[in-house]
């Protein structure tokens, strides 16, 4: 049975990641590492409650000696690396947290990792590392595309992201790093522009939109992330990186007005407001080479979004009860920012 470590299996997409791993491979031991801050949350996995392929350890990733004793007990084979601060937002609010999460706690892992010999270890990097691309033009970030990261969260997954090369490049340690572009599913929290929308618009409240709206991000259903991240585990070369997006690019007012739509909600609900500081105007991924190692998205934006919907009209009960967590204010409220979602 092959123990897979995954940090960050409380939150999104780490925890999406998780209940596929399980529904899909029956020879798999899941071991998920989370602080439980903010943004984690265990509810999405009660369903695993006396499942023996799954287990949960409340760590810090920038803990050194608690993550080394446990990589010394545990022996994973692999480790895939969600664990973050992910939120643009409070990274302008709050730049030392994501340093010490995304930076430290990455070099953490990866030094765990190498001591202990993990024959693979997949670090879950994003598109916004490449910075921005125009509006106006049609250019696509490659794998080749320069790093040139524009926030506090872009400079530290920046960072981590060239610290798991450097462990291939200096140690030959069996690395992949996967580059993905905006997904959205369920168990999103909801300070992200979906999940947010869907939130305030239930509350009957304006929806706020950085500057003009016109702001473009390249799509993806979480589900089509879980599924190239593991065929990364499973068939990505070490020291590769891989970017990894739907084609499917749209500006956050269309975004909006798609699940106010979905919501049966007019457009009269929308607030402009200031535009976040360094907001990075379009992300657009080339998934041409996780497309050759033979992954492809299932969900068409338009059917994904309605079913992300539903799911939150279904699950409201989740995502109140995670917003009334004590540390859960949106940095709107706790800083004094205009708006709130990344
Ligand atoms: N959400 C996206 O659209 C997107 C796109 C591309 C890449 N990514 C990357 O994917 C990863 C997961 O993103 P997400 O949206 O699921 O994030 P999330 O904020 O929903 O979850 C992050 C998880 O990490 C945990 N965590 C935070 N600090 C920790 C620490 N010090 N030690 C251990 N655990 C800690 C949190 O408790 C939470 O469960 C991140 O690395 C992010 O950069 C996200």
């Amino acid at each position: 049975m092959k123990k897979i470590l995954v940090t960050g299996g409380a939150g999104f997409i780490g925890g999406n990641f998780i209940h596929h791993l399980l529904a899909n491979d029956p020879d798999v031991q899941v071991c998920n590492l989370d602080l439980l801050t903010y943004a984690g949350d265990l509810t999405k996995h009660a369903h695993l409650a006396g499942d023996r392929r799954y287990r949960f350890f409340q760590r810090d990733i920038a803990d050194r000696y608690e993550i080394e004793a446990l990589f010394a007990r545990e022996s994973f084979d692999a480790v895939v690396h969600f664990a973050a601060e992910s939120h643009v937002d409070r990274s302008i609010a709050d730049p030392q947290s994501f340093v010490r999460t995304n930076v430290v706690g990455t070099q953490v892992l990866l030094e765990a990792s190498r001591i202990n010999g993990v024959a693979k270890f997949v670090h879950v990097s994003t598109d916004e590392v490449y910075g921005e691309l125009s509006l106006e033009g049609d250019e696509l970030f490659t794998e080749q595309t320069p790093i040139n990261p524009n926030s506090p969260y872009s400079a530290s997954k920046a960072a981590s992201d060239l610290l798991t090369r450097s462990y291939y490049e200096t140690y030959g340690m069996p690395v992949c790093i996967t580059r993905c572009s905006n997904n959205y599913g369920p168990y999103h929290f909801p300070e992200k522009l979906i999940p947010l929308t869907i939130s305030k618009a239930v509350h009957a409240e304006k929806i706020p939109v950085y500057g003009d709206g016109r702001n473009i991000r390249d799509w993806l259903h979480v589900f089509d992330h879980c599924a190239a991240l593991d065929l990364v585990l499973r068939k990505g070369e070490a020291g590769e990186v891989y970017n990894i997006g739907g084609r499917n690019e749209r500006s956050n007012l269309e975004v909006v007005n798609s699940v106010l739509a979905l919501l049966g909600n007019v457009q009269e609900m929308i607030e402009f407001v200031k535009d976040r500081p360094g907001h990075d105007q379009r992300y657009a991924i080339d998934p041409t080479k996780i497309e050759a190692l033979g992954w492809k998205p299932r969900y068409a934006f338009e059917e994904g979004l309605k079913q992300t919907v539903e799911w939150y009209q279904e699950n409201e009960d989740w995502w109140r009860n995670v917003l009334t967590q004590d540390d859960a204010l949106l940095p709107g409220d706790r800083f004094g920012l205009e708006s709130s979602y990344s």
